[in-house]
């Protein structure tokens, strides 16, 4: 279940797609018994009714008695659920739970800092209270945190426990997703933006929008992007809308990940479709994996994982993506083509030029880099200055310059920009880059990194489903990207 995060009265309104409220009583100010009622009632759906101290997280600067009062007064209003804190006086808890009639008793334990080795000595400990719900939320410092918290809910889970837990923090982000799947019950969500109540809390229309909370279950496919950071990654709204389309029971979802072997170990004996990798994991998870296939092997970097009857294989769809974004503005047969940037995607653009016979010359920052890349490749290489001098038909920045947040550079000066030649950026967030600006200026022919995208992503989306993108699907993230993307 959903349960939206309220911590202003006006906002009540807002919380339409969720199953259930949270009441915060500790944001909310002046509350009596008499409000209290107006405000479960204005709710119209199942309340839970929270009221935090500061040591907890929340906002309540009062008496501890006045609090657990506030928690008793709700009780007897009929709310459907009271939340209180394990590092509440027992007797007060006990109290609550005794007197609970209808309502139900969520005994709740937080740790903002950490995810303790103790866990399930808390779960125990919460156990012995005999609540309806046992909420165990930790903070995540690394991904691996979450999986002590999904090993939880299972032990929660077989011993016929109801449980709520989940990680905060930006390693715990994706866990307030995938543990409604492993069988936590409720997970919350903030009314909008810079109203979280907790670190990592994403908002309802992220959750249900992007992320299809209300349509997953414990048969729901798991898949999504390893990387570190993820946060700029808008994959989700692409692969989701997909799975929307075509009904199929699955969530994207990122993956914030420090430890890849564990991570790649923990997720293999999971219900999942695969993976799409990022920077910076596209090489060393070659090592994790099962199989590679020729085209990763010969470009050297895996940025796609399928799981096929329980082996993972390692794939390269970049290459594919960028090729299909070229060749639907351009010829590339024996045209002169000047790849700027010698990391991952530069190699995997460069594997597929030279497929199609273009002629490459790679130029970069560490001309050492482009060297090696350059020698792989059996062509000529350069530092970036030495663009001014050479002539050519395709631009193709496959560096990471112009980039959100530093939106105001471009990899090459625009008197080297050629006039009338085809620019390409890989670079996906702004839409159009200064890059891509500038060359516009020129007559030059543009095209954004998104395209780049959309093909690699229906690419990937095929490995692992066996369908097609609908193309209504792309069109929708386009628009997304334009809209937000800073021009
Ligand atoms: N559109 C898409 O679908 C798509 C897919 C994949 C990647 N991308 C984008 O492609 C870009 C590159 O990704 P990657 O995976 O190849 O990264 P990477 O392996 O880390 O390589 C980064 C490249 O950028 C160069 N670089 C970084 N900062 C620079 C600076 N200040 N001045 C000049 N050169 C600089 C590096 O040069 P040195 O060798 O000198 O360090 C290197 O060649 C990223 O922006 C990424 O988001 C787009």
């Amino acid at each position: 279940m959903l349960a939206a995060v309220i911590t202003e009265l006006k906002d009540i309104p807002k919380a339409k797609d969720a199953d259930l409220a949270e009441l915060r009583l500790d944001y909310i100010k002046n509350i009596n018994n008499a409000k209290l009622k107006n405000l479960m009632q204005n709710c119209r759906k199942p309340v839970i009714v929270t009221n935090r101290k500061k040591s907890e997280g929340g906002f309540f600067n009062g008496n501890e008695n006045k609090r657990i009062e506030t928690l008793k007064n709700a009780l007897e209003l009929g709310a459907d659920y009271v939340d209180v804190e394990y590092s509440s006086d027992k007797k007060s808890i006990r109290d609550l739970i005794h007197n609970k009639r209808k309502t139900k008793i969520i005994v709740s334990y937080h740790d903002f800092e950490k995810t303790p080795g103790d866990i399930n000595k808390i779960y125990v400990r919460i156990k012995k209270l005999n609540p309806d719900f046992i909420k165990i939320v930790t903070n995540a410092r690394s991904v691996a945190d979450n999986f002590r918290i999904f090993d939880l809910i299972r032990k929660a889970n077989k011993e016929k426990r109801k449980i709520i837990a989940f990680c905060m923090g930006d390693y715990g982000k994706f866990s307030r997703i995938l543990s409604i799947i492993f069988g936590s019950q409720i997970t919350y969500a903030s009314i909008s933006k810079r109203k979280e109540s907790a670190s990592g809390q994403l908002t309802i229309n992220e959750m249900v929008g992007h992320y299809r909370i209300k349509k997953i279950n414990k048969n729901t496919k798991i898949v999504g992007l390893i990387g570190n950071p993820v946060e700029h990654s808008w994959s989700h709204i692409m692969h989701n809308a997909a799975f929307d389309a075509f009904d199929i029971n699955a969530v994207y979802l990122k993956f914030r990940v420090d430890r890849l072997k564990e991570f790649i170990d923990y997720f293999r004996k999971l219900n999942i479709m695969g993976f799409a990798v990022t920077v910076p994991h596209k090489i060393k998870v070659m090592e994790c994996l099962d199989e590679i296939d020729r085209q990763a092997k010969e470009i050297g970097a895996v940025n796609t994982i399928v799981s096929k009857n329980g082996r993972l294989v390692g794939c390269n769809t970049d290459c594919h993506g960028a090729i299909r974004a070229l060749k639907a503005k351009t010829r590339l047969k024996n045209k002169n083509a000047i790849v700027l940037g010698a990391g991952g995607t530069a190699r995997a653009i460069a594997y597929g030029l030279k497929e199609e016979k273009s002629n490459i010359i790679i130029l970069n920052r560490t001309a050492e880099k482009a060297k090696k890349l350059a020698d792989y490749f059996n062509c000529d290489y350069g530092s970036l200055e030495h663009l001014k001098n050479i002539d050519y038909d395709i631009l193709i920045n496959a560096t990471s310059v112009g980039m959100h947040p530093n939106i105001g550079s471009s990899p090459v000066p625009p008197d080297c920009i050629k006039n009338g030649a085809v620019v390409f950026d890989a670079v996906f967030n702004p839409y159009k880059t200064k890059l891509l600006k500038i060359a516009e200026k020129k007559g030059c022919t543009v095209i954004p990194g998104i395209e780049m995208l959309i093909y690699g992503n229906m690419m990937q989306f095929r490995l692992w489903t066996n369908r097609d993108l609908p193309e209504s699907v792309m069109k929708k993230m386009i628009v997304v990207y334009a809209k937000n993307a800073s021009n």
